[in-house]
């Protein structure tokens, strides 16, 4: 089984990934309906955390469509089998992507803020383009850190450069959205579109933005000992 760095059973994972949901959901749902998902269709979700966008997509998809939802961990998603959505234990690295029962292929892949933590996304790409059915759409969100280094708050900053430079040391790739495009460019698909969203936050407690903070503040909770006790970062 592939390594992941923040395990379900870390007991502030489910929250954290329940803001990450809520601060990315808008955006993934927003692209999905401008592609038009629509009843009937099969869909496949690989690393889904919590499945919230499983759980979205079977409201679309309906019960004529067919909506697997995978990760490596299925604890988080298990509870989706009550809802008609088939739940898997899939490794995107090292087992065969799944088919739909009709074994024709997925009309939609999505693959959210997995792919940069593994050192394979190439290959990945290439297996789940490959697993969709001709003309089937493959949906990927990734982080890109580029406006991040904008940023007037040398704590920020100096909280961001150990962040990515441990992720680096861990072969995680915080820039990989940036090269997305080129990468899906590569597996033969037909047509390939990327788009950039940028949230703007505010730190401290009573920020209006509390999703957004309480995502990194969590993140920095999971991450942070282990950044200090491999030297990227002090206590301080
Ligand atoms: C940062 S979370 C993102 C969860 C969800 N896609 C989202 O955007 O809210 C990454 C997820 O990928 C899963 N994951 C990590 N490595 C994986 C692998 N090799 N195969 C399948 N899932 C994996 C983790 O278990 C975790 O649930």
């Amino acid at each position: 089984m592939s390594e992941y760095v923040l395990l379900h059973d870390d007991p502030i994972e489910e929250g954290r990934l329940a803001m990450l949901s809520a601060l990315l959901d808008p955006y993934m749902c927003f692209r999905l309906d401008l592609l038009g998902v629509d009843a009937g269709w099969s869909y496949l979700e690989v690393g889904a955390g919590n499945g919230s966008i499983s759980r979205w997509l079977a409201g679309r998809v309906g019960t004529s469509g067919r909506v697997v939802c995978t990760d490596l961990e299925t604890s988080f998603i298990d509870r989706l089998a009550s809802e008609g959505i088939s739940v898997r234990q899939l490794d995107i690295v090292l087992d065969p992507i799944l088919q739909p029962v009709n074994g024709e292929g997925f009309d939609l892949i999505v693959a959210r803020n997995v792919l940069h933590h593994l050192p394979e996304h190439n290959d990945v790409i290439e297996r789940l383009a490959a697993a969709l059915k001709p003309g089937g759409l493959l949906v990927t969100m990734e982080p890109d850190t580029a406006t991040l280094w904008s940023t007037t708050s040398p704590e920020w900053l100096a909280y961001w450069q150990a962040f990515c430079a441990w992720s680096e040391s861990r072969d995680i790739d915080y820039k990989l959205g940036c090269s997305l495009a080129l990468r899906l460019s590569r597996v033969g698909l037909d047509r390939v579109e990327s788009f950039s969203e940028t949230s703007m936050l505010q730190g401290g407690r009573d920020t209006p933005t509390p999703v957004v903070t309480g995502f990194y503040r969590d993140t920095a909770i999971a991450i942070g000992p282990r950044m200090i006790a491999d030297g990227f970062l002090s206590p301080s």
